[in-house]
């Protein structure tokens, strides 16, 4: 039986036959939103590239913790911006350092909005790469120590989950074991399994003061076009321990979220990174696309594919749309 008798459009003819068989709905509880966080204090500085994303100094930063948990997200992931950094990221694992110090303040200010801590060495060193640099080399194992150290310090801070971001092989036995040794078992790991290198970090780059000195990331994170190999990056991480995966960027890779989903039953994760936010509010300023709905058109299409978690810079302004 085919046409005429069968007729698709008739289940899209009103919205309310179309809110009745929609098959994915975003919610609330799917959002994670980024923020930034400098020293000093009553910071607010705007991220020229990301329009409705700012760096916020600690005692800011608490109080757009509250506007965040008040829209109903559940979660936010910190990225630290030090006063000063150098060639080992002394200040990625500092007790006192600006991540810390706005861990334990979002944890004391609005203790039921889940910390997610971003875990890696780019923001802190002078050179800008995610490990320790020797020559023009980013060398795996001595940078492993530095990771695990930062994410205690995360723990320590009272995280609920770290998130390693370098791609360095074995990061999360060593983050999983220095948690454990210290009674952090209880502490979960997102692991950005497969962590792309790709041209959508730019605004991020520039929000973050994290682009690298010399060379590119191509040593350490994936190359774009490989699917399989993101697949065996994800199978390893669970083998070392992680809790929950991440595919980043989002958009680009809905194929690997999709087929990740089909493979692990564990949470996934994937990251709306910042260049993604970045296009739909350049195009939209201009008046070329509707940015609201460019923007959960991303975000449902992402859950479409198998994402439990969205990290977006758009989650306060969808959050604001969603029903309850
Ligand atoms: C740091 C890190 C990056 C992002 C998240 N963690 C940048 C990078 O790897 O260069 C990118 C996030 C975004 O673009 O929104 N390792
Ligand atoms: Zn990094």
């Amino acid at each position: 039986m085919s046409f005429p008798t069968v007729r698709p459009r008739r289940l899209r003819r009103t919205e309310t036959l179309r809110r009745m068989v929609r098959e994915t709905r975003l919610s609330r509880e799917n959002l994670v939103l980024p923020l930034f966080v400098v020293e000093g204090s009553g910071v607010r500085e705007a991220v020229a590239s990301m329009p409705g994303v700012f760096r916020y100094s600690v005692d800011a930063l608490v109080d757009e913790a509250k506007r965040v948990h008040d829209l109903g997200i559940p979660a936010v992931i910190l990225f630290g911006i030090p006063a000063k950094k150098d060639a080992r990221g002394s200040g990625a694992d500092a007790p006192d350092g600006v991540v810390q110090r706005a861990i334990a303040a979002i944890k004391r200010g609005v203790p039921e909005l889940c910390v997610l801590s971003d875990v890696c060495l780019c923001e802190y060193t002078d050179h800008g790469h995610c490990g320790i640099v020797d020559g023009d080399e980013v060398r795996n194992d001595p940078t492993l120590e530095r990771l695990a150290s930062t994410a205690l310090s995360h723990a320590r801070a009272g995280a609920d989950v770290v998130a390693p971001s370098d791609m360095m092989d074995g990061r999360v036995l060593a983050i999983r074991r220095a948690l454990d040794g210290s009674g952090f078992e209880d502490i979960s790991i997102l692991s950005y399994a497969a962590k792309y290198a790709s041209a959508y970090y730019g605004p991020f780059r520039e929000a973050a003061e994290s682009a690298p000195a010399f060379g590119d990331r191509r040593s350490y994170q994936m190359d774009p076009p490989n699917r399989r190999e993101a697949l065996r990056e994800m199978r390893l991480d669970l083998s070392e321990g992680a809790d929950a995966l991440m595919v980043k960027p989002a958009l680009p890779y809905l194929d690997v979220l999709a087929e990740a989903r089909r493979e692990f039953d564990v949470p996934l994760a994937a990251y709306h990174v910042s260049g993604e936010y970045a296009m739909i509010q350049a195009a939209a300023a201009r008046g070329w696309i509707d940015g609201a709905r460019a923007l959960d058109e991303a975000l449902v299409s992402i859950k479409r594919a198998g994402a439990d978690l969205i990290l977006t810079y758009g989650a306060k302004e969808v959050a604001a749309r969603l029903a309850p």
